[in-house]
This record gives C-alpha cells, structure tokens and sequence, in this order.
C-alpha cells in the first residue's frame, strides 16, 4: 500500500495546506463524514469515553429492533429527547465549510460527493444539495409492521403522541438503520461507486469503526484516491490515511476549503 504522504499526521498549518493542495487538484471529490461533524453544534458523539451516547444509553434497547419492539414506549421517548436537542442546532463551520465546497466544486464543473452516517439532517440545512444519508435521517419515520412501507417526514417535536402513530394507527419507527439491520442498498451502492471514482476523499469526524460505513474510505484508498482524515483522535483509519490532520471539523474544514479554493485551477 502507497503510504508515502502517511507522516502527515497532526495539526501544523503546512500539513494543512499540503491536504488542501491535493484536494485542490481534485475533480471528483467525496466526503464521508460521522458523529464529530456535529460535536461543535452541540450534538453528543457515540464513542467519547464520558460524553458519548453509547456510555450512557444501552445501544441494544435503544438502538435495535428487538429492543423496539418489547419497549416501543421507551425507544421513542430517547428519539424524542434526540428529536429536540437536532431541532435546537444549527449547522456549525465544518458543515458550512462542506455546503460552500459542494457549490464551488460544482461552478468548475467538478462533482463533489457527501456521504454521511449522521442523520441528524445537519448538512441538508448547511445547504448541501446531495448527501447520501447511509443511516437515515432522524425527522423520518415508517411503519413497522409493514416491510418495505414508504418512509415520511414527522416533522412533529416534540411529538404530541408516544409512541407515534400513522393513520390506520399502525406503530410507527424511526427510519434509521439499528444494530443488527441492513442498509439501504441503493444507498450503499451509490457510496461505495462514489469511493471509487474520487480522487480525493475527505474523512471528518468518524470513529471508523461501524461497517460498512468504516469500509467506503479504505476502498477509496484501495481504489487510487488521495484520503484526508480530520479528527481531534487517532482513529482506525489514521495508519491509511494519506494526511491525517489532528483538529476539529469546526476549525479545520474552512480552512482547508478556503485554502483549496484559493489554489485550484
Ligand atoms: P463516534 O462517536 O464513534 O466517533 C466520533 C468521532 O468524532 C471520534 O473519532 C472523535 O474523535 C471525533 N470528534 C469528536 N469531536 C470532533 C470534532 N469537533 N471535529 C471532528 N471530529 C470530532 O461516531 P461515528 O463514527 O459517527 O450508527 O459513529 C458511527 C456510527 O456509530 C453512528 O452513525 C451510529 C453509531 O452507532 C448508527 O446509529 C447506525
């Protein structure tokens, strides 16, 4: 594996003006972004040791469809609670930096690819026109009796009636993709296709470590393109990554971004 550029690990300005170089030379540009994207909006992460979701709440009860399904009553009191805190936040710089990218990108006649494992909707209201939401979207729900039923928006919030029905009163879920559960195939094909046809992919704010998602940067990698990490921790990825830039998304993206834009021709 071609790890040439891998000592590029940390958070000096040079560093950040080499990731943004390359990624100024980019035609096709993918993102893939996680949890740690909406840590500076005030949105708490999965894995952080103290803060994150998955030390305080119990995954399985609340995060699969067994849980769901002996304590419906309960599952969605946590999604209404996680509804609120979405609704009170607004898009920070890393989203912004993103929604700008994408615009310019496409004004040079370039593409510019999201893909994100949050579903908290975020990069939609920065402005960003065409995120693959691998895990859903957090305002989306359907119905769970009926396999393959049609997902709505239940803008409702905090939520009149729990848990939410539809209107035959047929339990309702949210749309997200729980432990144990597959994701949407089209979906999964449009990411792993956008990861092998980038030339530079941008990893910001992800453990990597929740598969599939954690594979679509690795197969990018596989796949001949330039892979820039931003996150404040070592992660999984950092070893494969060709600069991996030690800073929030908040503070780093702008800057990369402005910086690519300043260079690209
Ligand atoms: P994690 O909580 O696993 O990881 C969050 C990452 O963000 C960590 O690597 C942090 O170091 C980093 N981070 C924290 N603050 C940051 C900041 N301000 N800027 C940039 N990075 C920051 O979240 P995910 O990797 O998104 O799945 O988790 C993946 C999936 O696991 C989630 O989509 C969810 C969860 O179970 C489902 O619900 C299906």
């Amino acid at each position: 594996m071609d790890n040439k550029h891998n000592t590029n690990r940390g958070s000096d300005s040079a560093m950040l003006k080499a990731a943004a170089e390359a990624a100024a030379g980019a035609h096709y540009i993918a993102v893939m972004t996680g949890a740690g994207v909406s840590a500076e909006s005030g949105i708490p992460t999965f894995r952080e040791a103290q803060t994150g979701l998955w030390a305080k709440y119990d995954p399985v009860m609340l995060a699969s469809y067994e849980g769901f399904m002996q304590d419906p009553e309960n599952v969605w009191r946590w999604y209404d609670m996680r509804r609120q805190k979405v609704r009170e936040a607004r898009p920070n710089p890393g989203h912004n930096a993103f929604a700008s990218w994408e615009q310019e990108w496409r004004r040079r006649g370039r593409t510019f690819q999201l893909v994100t494992q949050n579903i908290d909707d975020l990069h939609g209201l920065a402005g960003s026109s065409d995120v693959i939401e691998l895990h859903g979207n957090i305002w989306m729900v359907r119905s769970v009796d009926t396999p393959h039923s049609k997902a709505f928006r239940l803008d409702d919030c905090p939520l009149s009636e729990i848990p939410p029905r539809g209107k035959d009163e047929e339990l309702l879920r949210p749309h997200v993709v729980w432990f144990g559960e597959m994701l949407d195939e089209k979906n999964l094909i449009e990411a792993f296709r956008a990861a092998a046809e980038c030339d530079v992919m941008i990893v910001a704010g992800t453990s990597s470590l929740v598969y599939p998602a954690a594979a679509i940067p690795i197969m990018a990698k596989r796949e001949g393109a330039i892979v820039i990490e931003v996150n404040p921790e070592d992660t999984s990825l950092s070893a494969e990554a060709d600069y991996s830039l030690r800073g929030t998304s908040g503070e780093l993206l702008p800057a990369m971004y402005e910086h690519a834009k300043s260079v690209a021709d």
